[in-house]
């Protein structure tokens, strides 16, 4: 019998009222007590230590890192975790070293990047928000449990739910993109998809949301950069994912390297103490992110490693990822009393139920299965996965004259950009476990289809010489000698496809950009095919938004296809030829020059808007460019097109226990059947603090055959319009609210209604 210890947090107001109860099995609590009660003060210590495996690096090694006597700790029960280690056979290995050499046997939690996908790779979590579709992003990320699971693992640093607005920042690929409402709803798809119903399973595993907090807000989207926001930010945009993810129980956190308002995350106790395990009772661990710990020395804060061990462990970091400084110090912090005992034994009490949940005691070995490891990892179930969510992932950004889809006969099609024919670049900035090259290419994809005939000519190589994980890409500026061969192969073909965009590891951890557009010469190439071929379908590959003004002014159709994981190129292939009709709604605003970053769509109005029939100066705008962005959040189109029509209130007014719904009207006015993400948005009129001009609130999404016409409904509720207030307190507040529902955020229906107490 499973006896729940409820911890009620009434007095706090709290935005989802019930999501601070903490369920705590009675029986994992009672086995954990009497595990520690045999635990030393190092042993307990150790749990608390994560080290990376002897090969892969995913960061800077510490300069004291040695590797030579991780071996010795892992005997000595030193070590809680590792990361890194990967397959059932070298896990099996590490894992035997603490259960059989050690004096408890505590088994290790194996961690790993599974960002998306494990070797099967699915969309990066950019393109799959793009899906709008809480099923295959589930989905998607079950089947990465799945793999990685087989080979060992059993805890993934996924997925990270800071919200951003700077696409400069290369680590946008691995969110889901700007709205808190869109990445909370993410957030638990991709959560329930890793942890699935049952932790204990041997196909889950125990997720983390990260990075605690503030992240995706670095200055001038520079990696790793400084974050300063205010309280409104903070709890209206970047906490409610986070809330979200502990809604839909994740069993970790990871903080950030960032300072978060001077204090870098990992010594934060206002953000791990304070916040996530105060007010929102949190009963997980926090891992620190790789090295946090001790660059809190070169942010200026902790004097030294010891002083840096100090503040993490008292600001509630229970987990050190490669700083090496909790497993050197922290037992003489103890000693000292500059570190109670009572906080160790909190963090280890944290990391031993994860262990506990994940059923580690009951078989260390579960995750250890080489016939597992062969029939899971790649399989052809798990292909379709990846193939169903790259087909959603895809945007249809522009598609004039109708050039797509295409004929699937008797057309000579040029295939032209360095992408082409690129099958590593599709698996994307996070794909440790994939076989390099592994990628499906859009010239295989198209192939497949045997009625037209295709040539292909690369026209410019994006980087000179080799590519790696870990260093800067030399991208090619010069070298312009394939351009003619490219335009002589565009020259009389029926249509040109041209694959441009970024390299797979232009964007991801470390990959800011400076500039959004087109990297090296693949503008001046699509301008030259341009002059001699204007039946150009662009193609876009990349991990961020970009700016393309002069493709939108020109190219008649543009389709983002981001980097769609190991099917890539099947799923182009088939958006290209009609057999899936795209869907994809935009997650991020796409600008039309980087000057206007950060830019998003719910933004505050200030006080000087544009107002009608105004040309005086002083309003907030650019002097040399317009403040609309090119492609704004929520947009996509599809083949076919969609009216929307008869927006109708139930009432004009709500009281806080009542709720009212709205409603539309939904036609295919096109030629094909289709799918479309209907988006309702709301705009608080008056409120304590300013609100933004339009905050979504909610979507579904709708099949019509062409001609069919459905009533889409939404319901609101005090609830849905709560925010963080100016009396600090999660609540909504009466008074005249907006609604819009349509296709994108640049809404046409909309009504009004009013909050009453
Ligand atoms: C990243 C984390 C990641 C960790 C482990 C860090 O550099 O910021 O997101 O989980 O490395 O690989």
């Amino acid at each position: 019998m499973k006896k729940f210890l409820v911890i009620g947090f009434g007095l706090l107001a709290f935005c989802q009222s019930n999501y601070a109860q903490v369920n705590l099995d009675n029986r994992i609590e009672e086995k954990i007590d009497s595990l520690m009660a045999k635990m030393t003060l190092e042993e307990k210590v150790g749990q608390m230590n994560q080290y990376n495996g002897f090969w892969n690096v995913t960061g800077p090694i510490p300069e004291d890192g040695d590797a030579s006597n991780k071996y010795e700790h892992l005997k000595n029960g030193w070590v809680g975790s590792m990361l890194n280690v990967t397959g059932a056979d070298e896990v099996r290995k590490v894992q035997k070293i603490v259960v059989e050499e050690s004096r408890l046997g505590i088994p290790l939690i194996i961690g790993f990047d599974v960002i998306h996908g494990y070797k099967t790779q699915s969309p990066i979590p950019l393109a799959e928000s793009a899906s709008w579709d809480m099923e295959a992003i589930k989905a998607s990320a079950a089947m990465a449990a799945d793999e990685a699971a087989a080979s060992g693992i059993n805890w993934t640093f996924a997925p990270m739910v800071d919200i951003s607005r700077d696409p400069r920042w290369g680590r946008v690929m691995e969110g889901a993109g700007e709205d808190p409402y869109l990445g909370s709803q993410i957030a638990k798809a991709r959560i329930t998809g890793f942890q699935g119903e049952d932790l204990s399973a041997v196909n889950t595993i125990a997720a983390t949301a990260k990075h605690f907090a503030g992240y995706g807000f670095s200055e001038a989207g520079r990696d790793y950069n400084t974050v300063d926001v205010g309280t409104s930010t903070l709890y209206n945009i970047i906490f409610p994912p986070f809330m979200a993810a502990i809604e839909a129980d994740v069993k970790t956190f990871m903080n950030s390297f960032n300072v978060l308002n001077g204090i870098p995350a990992t010594g934060n106790a206002y953000l791990q103490r304070d916040i996530l395990k105060g007010e929102w009772g949190y009963q997980g661990f926090v891992v620190s992110d790789w090295g946090s710990m001790a660059e809190m020395i070169a942010h200026g804060y902790s004097k030294d490693g010891k002083a840096a061990a100090e503040s993490a462990a008292n600001a509630g970091s229970d987990m050190d990822m490669e700083s090496y400084l909790y497993v050197k110090h922290l037992k003489n912090l103890v000693d000292e009393g500059k570190v109670s005992l009572d906080k160790i034994e909190d963090a280890v009490r944290r990391i031993l139920r994860v262990k506990y949940e994940l059923g580690l005691f009951d078989d260390p070995y579960k995750y250890c299965n080489e016939e597992r490891e062969k029939s899971v990892i790649g399989s052809d179930k798990n292909m379709e996965i990846a193939l169903d969510m790259a087909e959603k992932s895809i945007v249809l950004l522009k598609n004039e004259n109708q050039l797509l889809p295409l004929k699937k006969e008797g057309m000579k099609i040029a295939v032209i950009g360095p992408l082409a024919d690129d099958k590593n670049s599709p698996l994307g900035g996070w794909r440790l476990a994939a076989e390099d090259n592994s990628a499906v290419s859009v010239i295989e994809g198209l192939k497949k289809y045997k009625g037209n005939k295709v040539y292909h000519e690369k026209g410019v190589e994006l980087i000179k010489g080799t590519e790696a994980f870990v260093f800067e890409l030399d991208i090619n500026t010069t070298d312009r000698t394939g351009i003619s061969e490219a335009v002589e192969v565009a020259k009389n073909k029926d249509v040109v496809i041209m694959v441009l965009g970024e390299h797979g590891f232009q964007s991801g951890e470390g990959r800011s950009r400076a500039s959004l557009d087109l990297p090296g010469l693949q503008q001046e190439l699509l301008e030259a095919v341009y002059a001699v071929n204007k039946n150009i379908v662009l193609v876009l590959m990349n991990g961020r938004p970009l700016t393309i003004n002069w493709a939108d002014e020109n190219i008649p159709t543009i389709v983002e296809a981001w980097q769609l994981g190991s099917k890539s190129g099947d799923a182009i292939a088939k958006v290209l030829y009609g057999d899936y009709n795209p869907s994809g709604k935009l997650p991020m605003t796409f600008p039309r020059n980087v000057g206007q970053v950060p830019l998003y769509y719910n933004y505050l109005s200030t006080g000087r808007p544009k107002y009608p029939g105004d040309d005086l100066v002083f309003w907030t705008h650019y002097t040399d460019e317009v403040n609309t962005p090119l492609y704004e959040f929520g947009y996509g189109l599809s083949y076919t097109e969609f009216k929307y029509d008869n927006l109708k209130l139930s009432a004009n007014s709500l009281n806080k226990t009542g709720e009212l719904s709205v409603r539309i009207d939904l036609t295919n006015t096109g030629k094909y059947e289709g799918k479309e993400v209907v988006q309702l948005y709301i705009q608080d009129l008056f409120a304590s603090r300013a609100r933004p001009v339009k905050e979504l609130k909610n979507f579904k999404m709708i099949t019509l055959k062409p001609g069919e016409t459905k009533e889409v409904s939404f319901t609101i509720n005090s609830k849905s319009l709560e925010f963080y207030t100016a009396n600090n307190t999660w609540e909504s507040e009466i008074g005249d609210f907006k609604v819009f529902i349509g296709g994108s955020s640049n809404t046409i229906l909309e009504s009004k209604f009013t909050l009453k107490d």
